[in-house]
Order: structure tokens, then C-alpha cells, then sequence
């Protein structure tokens, strides 16, 4: 009997039975989470001069991005990498706010039954994507990827990549009128820079074909990050020699970053079919299979554009 009411007096009992005081405390309480999440918004200056250290997507990048909203990639995809060891380990470098500067909206993600794509500009060819796309099971054995061979077939829409850039530009993207008239020559220009490039390969594309303008979105991922790190140049440059940058992150990365860094680098220029060592980390170590594939396969398979087998 006597615990009993020793247990209603305890002191939260008591405090729970005044209900002024603890309706005060949980607003308290409240309120600093609050304050936790307000208060780095008050350092957004820094951010600020970051943006500036990234490129806008080209029309291109900007169409493939759409392409890959509307084929629903963010369900098995994710492009952040959180500051965990074990995913800069295996897909490079931690993401930086700055690097979403131009995404509207963002493509964070929250699944990755495939793997984080935040760093993958530059980490494959053009033509690895050109096969890949077309079946992912003959270059990844066991990927359980969907095929996207509608891509291409399937034109970019000029007119929609001019709604494209005027939007994103009346949003803040700091495009140009030229960009908004010209949209059409910016993407046959870059588009067919692809194509050449596949052309080394043996693949015949166009620069209208959606892949294409895929392609140019995969590489460009992650691909602001030496410039924000301060590594920019390729000739070794003093850090933090990039203006406007004083920030810790300019800290040198941590051992064992340097392949994701450098292949952002070489970028769409690449066309060796070599994929950067450390690659075995990524999925299901069925990438050394790719590689070969990669090269064997590349003439005769060139989807042709005109191909039936599409839903
Ligand atoms: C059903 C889930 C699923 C969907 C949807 C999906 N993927 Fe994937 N993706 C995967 C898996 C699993 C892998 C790993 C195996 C492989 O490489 O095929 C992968 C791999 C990739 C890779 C290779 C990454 C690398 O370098 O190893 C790229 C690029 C990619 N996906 C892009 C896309 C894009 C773009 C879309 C939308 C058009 C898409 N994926 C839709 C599951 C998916």
C-alpha cells in the first residue's frame, strides 16, 4: 500500500499532474530542437559563395535530369553521400550543400536498392552507359535494373528543354537570354560531342536520342567537387588557392579519395574504357565483369534506334 502511493508521488508524476508547468517545459523543449535546426541557417553566407563555385547544369544535363525524374530513378537511387566512413569509402567524397545549388527539386533519395549516384560523373564511359542503359544484365551479371530502351528511341523535345531552362531561370539559375533562345544548339552541341565520342567506340547514336542527353547527366554528377574542395586545377595548385574559399572543407580529403576526384577530372573526355581502381567496393563486385563486357560488346550491339522491343 505504502509503495503504491510512494510510486504516485514520485516527481514526475507529480509534474505530469501540473499541467501548466509541464506544457511549459515541453514547449521548452520544443523550442530547442527548434534552435538546432535554425541556428546553422545563420552561417548560409559561406554557402553562399560556395554556389558560386558550381556550374549550372548545361540545357542537356538539365533535359537528362528531367528524364530521370520522370522515369522514377530516385526510387532505387540515392545522390548523397553522408560523411560515414564506410560510404566515402565506397562512393567517394561526402556530399556538400553547395553541390545541390541548381536542384530543383532535389534528388536525395531515400532508398539505394542501386547504388549512390553522387558521384558519378566521370566514373564510367559514355559508352558503359550506352550499353548499360540498353540492358543492364549484360554488363552487371545479376543487376536487377530495369532496361530503358525507350531512351533510344525516344527524341529530346526541344520545346520542352526551352520550358526547361526559362523555368529554372525565372527559379534563379543563372541562364542566359542566349540559353533560353539557343537552347536547341546547346544541346546538339554538347549532345553531339557524346556521340562523337561514342562513335570512337563503334556505336552509332544521335545527339537528340534521350540517352544522350541521360548520358550527359550521369557524367556530370559530382562533378563540382574539386572546385569546391579547392583542387580545381589539374596542375597541382597550392589548396585552397580557389577564391572565396576558407572554409574547413577545404581541408585536403581524406587517403583514398583521389579516384573519384580525378575521374571527375578527366570527365566525358575519357573515352579509355579503364574503370578507376577502388571500383570493387562498388556493387556486388560484378563490375570487373562490365569492364570486359564493355569493350566485347560494343559494335555489334548498338541498339539501333529503331528497335520494337520497348513497352
Ligand atoms: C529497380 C531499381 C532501379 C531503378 C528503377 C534504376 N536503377 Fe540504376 N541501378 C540499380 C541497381 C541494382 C544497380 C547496380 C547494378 C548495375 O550496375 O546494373 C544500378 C546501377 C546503376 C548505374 C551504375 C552505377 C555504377 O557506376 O556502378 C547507373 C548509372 C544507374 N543505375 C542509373 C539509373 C538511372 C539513370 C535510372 C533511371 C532511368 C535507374 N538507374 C533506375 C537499380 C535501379
Amino acid at each position: 500500500m505504502s509503495t503504491q502511493s510512494d510510486a504516485n508521488n514520485h516527481w514526475h508524476r507529480r509534474l505530469e499532474r501540473n499541467t501548466t508547468l509541464f506544457t511549459v517545459l515541453v514547449t521548452v523543449a520544443i523550442l530547442i530542437g527548434g534552435l538546432v535546426e535554425l541556428i546553422p541557417l545563420y552561417q548560409v553566407h559561406q554557402r553562399a559563395e560556395d554556389t558560386a563555385l558550381v556550374e549550372p547544369y548545361t540545357p542537356l544535363e538539365a533535359v537528362g535530369r528531367d528524364i530521370y525524374v520522370r522515369e522514377g530513378c530516385y526510387n532505387c537511387h540515392s545522390q548523397m553521400i553522408r560523411p560515414l566512413h564506410a560510404e566515402v569509402l565506397r562512393y567517394g567524397e561526402w556530399s556538400r550543400s553547395a553541390e545541390y545549388a541548381y536542384d530543383r527539386p532535389f534528388q536525395l533519395g531515400s532508398r539505394r536498392i542501386g547504388p549512390d549516384l553522387a558521384r558519378e560523373g566521370g566514373l564510367r564511359t559514355n559508352a558503359w552507359h550506352w550499353e548499360h542503359f540498353w540492358d543492364p544484365r549484360a554488363v552487371v551479371p545479376g543487376s536487377i535494373m530495369p532496361a530503358y530502351k525507350w531512351l533510344y528511341r525516344r527524341n529530346v523535345d526541344v520545346d520542352d528543354a526551352r520550358a526547361t531552362v526559362r523555368a529554372l531561370r525565372r527559379l534563379g539559375t543563372p541562364y542566359t537570354e542566349d540559353h533560353v533562345d539557343n537552347v536547341e544548339r546547346y544541346l546538339r552541341e554538347q549532345g553531339q560531342a557524346i556521340v562523337d565520342d561514342l562513335a570512337t567506340q563503334g556505336i552509332e547514336a544521335r545527339w537528340d536520342q534521350e540517352i544522350i542527353a541521360m548520358i550527359a547527366y550521369m557524367q556530370v554528377l559530382g562533378t563540382h567537387l574539386p572546385a569546391l574542395l579547392g583542387e580545381d586545377a589539374p596542375a597541382p595548385a597550392p589548396a585552397g588557392e580557389a577564391p572565396g574559399v576558407d572554409a574547413p572543407e577545404t581541408a585536403a580529403p581524406p587517403a583514398g579519395q583521389e579516384p573519384a576526384t580525378e575521374e571527375a577530372a578527366a570527365d566525358q573526355a575519357a573515352d579509355e574504357p579503364a574503370l578507376p581502381a577502388g571500383e570493387a567496393v562498388a556493387d556486388e563486385g560484378a563490375d570487373e565483369d562490365g569492364a570486359e563486357s564493355d569493350t566485347e560488346r560494343a559494335p555489334q550491339d548498338a541498339p539501333p534506334a529503331q528497335d520494337g522491343d520497348t513497352p
